[in-house]
């Protein structure tokens, strides 16, 4: 209780009282309920390492690896003009996602667009860039068609856009939200994704604004931001929210990698939760992964299932 010398006082307090609650209400909708089934997601196939669809599956949540990548660029790192070829895993074929979907029904494949680097013919680590095309028309057929013809070869359920590095100025949002507004028409693209992380967010934030309603989740790349504490990251997960909404916020964490580790991880989840539901997880990724047996896809799978988030 406040305690007030004076009427005037007091109604100034309540005001002010009353203001923060409101702000604090305001900056990110609590008490969000989230409907729909509980979401796991996993990138995979981007180590060169070879690597298997065995991460563990539980049955009450959709699951969703995430092929890791399809570039606009050929084996030798020049940029394609659009026509995006498939640089995951050898081991990802067309008949082991066939089989592992058939497994389990409550899998998805989506592929991811980009990523931060290709390994060009020298063997060094080329980091890939987003590039306004000479001909933005003709870099959309392009884009268009050939992720079309990756969607429709290997079977696959939607597409996430991972980006990572950017000029200071793009036409990214505009062409990018185009092409996923084309994409979005064809009833085989069932889910699009976005990969933003700080550093790069602006061209992100861009997209998002003027395309939200192509866009159904936003896989923040927390560990891209080496969030270092649960305090941290509920602080991360709050500003972004704000941005991206509740609703299509996906914590994320980098399995042996930056940010938050281990118990931090679970911690920062239950921060979160004592504010918001959570619609899903993401995780990077199960290349590195298989010689901890999936500890974390298990357990993040199974809080999800258990309702533990919702
Ligand atoms: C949160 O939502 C649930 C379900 O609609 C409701 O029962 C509960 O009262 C809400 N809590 C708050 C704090 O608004
Ligand atoms: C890169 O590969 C493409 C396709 O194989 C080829 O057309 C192009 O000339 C190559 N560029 C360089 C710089 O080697
Ligand atoms: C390969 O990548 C390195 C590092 O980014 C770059 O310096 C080099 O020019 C690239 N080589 C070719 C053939 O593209
Ligand atoms: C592309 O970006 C440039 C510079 O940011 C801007 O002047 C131009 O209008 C943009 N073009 C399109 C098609 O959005
Ligand atoms: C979603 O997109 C619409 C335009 O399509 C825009 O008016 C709105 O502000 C966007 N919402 C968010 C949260 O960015
Ligand atoms: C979390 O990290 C931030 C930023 O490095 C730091 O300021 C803060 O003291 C840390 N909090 C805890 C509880 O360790
Ligand atoms: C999920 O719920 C089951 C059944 O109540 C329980 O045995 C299990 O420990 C829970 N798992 C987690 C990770 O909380």
């Amino acid at each position: 209780m406040v305690e007030c010398k004076s009427v005037k006082l007091c109604v100034l307090v309540v005001v002010v009282v009353l203001q923060l609650a409101l702000t604090a209400h305001c900056a990110v909708p609590s008490n969000v309920s989230v409907a729909k089934r509980p979401i796991f997601m996993e990138y995979i196939g981007a180590s060169g390492l070879p690597v298997k669809f065995e991460v563990p599956v539980n049955k009450d949540v959709d699951f969703y690896y995430i092929l890791s990548f399809a570039v606009d660029a050929s084996a030798n790192g020049t940029y394609n003009n659009g026509n995006f070829v498939e640089m995951w895993s050898s081991d990802l074929t067309r008949d082991e996602v066939a089989k592992v979907k058939e497994e389990n029904t409550n899998v998805k494949v989506l592929m991811s667009l980009c990523g931060w680097s290709i390994y060009n013919i020298s063997g060094l680590d080329q980091p890939l860039f987003w590039y306004d095309p000479k001909d933005k028309e003709e870099w959309l057929d392009n884009a268009y068609s050939s992720i079309m013809g990756l969607v429709k070869h290997y079977n696959l359920d939607g597409i996430d856009v991972d980006y990572e590095n950017f000029e200071r100025r793009n036409n990214f949002s505009s062409t990018m939200g185009e092409l996923l507004e084309r994409l979005r028409k064809e009833e085989q693209v069932k889910v699009v994704t976005i990969a933003p992380f700080n550093w790069m967010i602006t061209s992100y934030i861009e997209l998002f604004q003027a395309f939200n309603e192509s866009i159904d989740y936003v896989n923040y790349q927390f560990y891209a931001d080496a969030v270092p504490n649960a305090t941290e990251y509920l602080a991360t997960y709050n500003q972004k929210a704000r941005i991206f909404g509740v609703e299509k916020m996906i914590p994320s964490y980098e399995i042996n990698g930056r940010g938050v580790q281990g118990q931090a991880w679970w911690d920062s989840l239950a921060l979160i939760h004592t504010q918001n539901s959570i619609p899903g997880l993401m995780i990077w990724s199960a290349d590195e992964s298989a010689p901890l047996h999936y500890y974390y896809e298990i357990q993040a799978q199974e809080l999800l299932a258990n309702g533990t988030y919702s």
